[in-house]
């Protein structure tokens, strides 16, 4: 199955009304456990780094680690750079074969935002590529950095933002937050509701770990078509690998295993909640 662009599994979720799950990785192991979970399950996927996982993850060793992974797996895989903050790094994505980009502006004032996105969007067309936008202001941070800070995504704002650069699908912020959530999530679907009446592209959930069952098909029936999750994965690998090594054995290689099915397990829930299993 080869390498394929976000817009396309993102079409096809919009159609059938499903939700395909964003699943961020930082080493080889992830990536095996989340393509793992997505061809038992039968079930189109998106692997993704944040720009901010760099240092953990460099993109000039691991980018085209998740490109050959995409193209050796038997469902159809979208790799994706997720939360770029500057150009530099879009183009080093793009060059080693991500089929899509985020540019994050979103705390800039819209026009600026809009601008940016813009050069990105000219760039991205050069290799063929899918853009990812966030209008508002999530709280919480990509990095586990703390910021209580956040502004609701204005549905004005959001048609802007299309009308002016027609990028692929625009994050929204609806009362999600990147990390785990301190109390339940209240997300404002008045906001999403509006906003997809505005735009006619699929929209992005980003915060993923921690939302509920029901919240997540609400928001699935309400337009959002992007799920991405990445703190609920890091920490199902970490209770897997503690508790091998709380074992008091001492095999690197089942430590590797261990990580390969904490990745597994927390990509596969999610797959089942968004319901893209049986759709590739
Ligand atoms: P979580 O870490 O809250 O799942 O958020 C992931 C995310 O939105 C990555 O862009």
């Amino acid at each position: 199955m080869p390498l394929v662009k976000m817009s396309d599994l993102l079409e096809d979720a919009r159609q059938e009304k499903y939700a395909v799950g964003a699943f961020s990785v930082a080493n080889m192991e992830m990536v095996m456990g989340t393509i793992r979970a997505a061809e038992e399950l039968k079930s189109p996927i998106i692997i993704q780094v944040a720009q901010v996982r760099l240092p953990y993850s460099p993109i000039e060793i691991f980018g085209p680690l998740m490109v050959a992974a995409a193209r050796e797996a038997k469902v159809p895989v979208a790799v994706h750079f997720d939360h770029g903050l500057d150009l530099e790094y879009i183009k080093k994505a793009l060059d080693i074969g991500f089929t899509s980009v985020m540019i994050d502006a979103s705390l800039m004032p819209i026009e600026e935002n809009i601008s940016l996105v813009k050069e990105v969007r000219d760039l991205a067309d050069k290799y063929g590529a899918d853009v990812e936008a966030e209008v508002g202001q999530l709280a919480g941070s990509e990095d586990g950095s703390e910021s209580n800070e956040r502004i609701y995504s204005n549905p004005l704002d959001v048609k802007l933002l299309y009308d002016k650069t027609k990028i692929d699908c625009i994050a929204l912020s609806i009362g999600n937050a990147h990390g785990l959530y301190k109390k339940e999530p209240k997300l404002r679907f008045d906001i999403l509701e509006e906003a997809s009446k505005l735009v006619p592209i699929p929209l992005v959930l980003h915060g993923g770990s921690g939302i509920s069952d029901d919240d997540f098909r609400k928001c699935i029936r309400g337009g959002i078509q992007k799920i991405n999750v990445a703190t609920a994965s890091f920490n199902m690998v970490y209770d897997y690998v503690s508790k091998y090594c709380n074992t008091g054995k001492r095999d690197y290689f089942t430590m590797s295993s261990a990580i390969v099915n904490g990745t597994y397990e927390s990509v596969s829930k999610h797959i089942k909640v968004f319901g893209s299993n049986n759709r590739a």
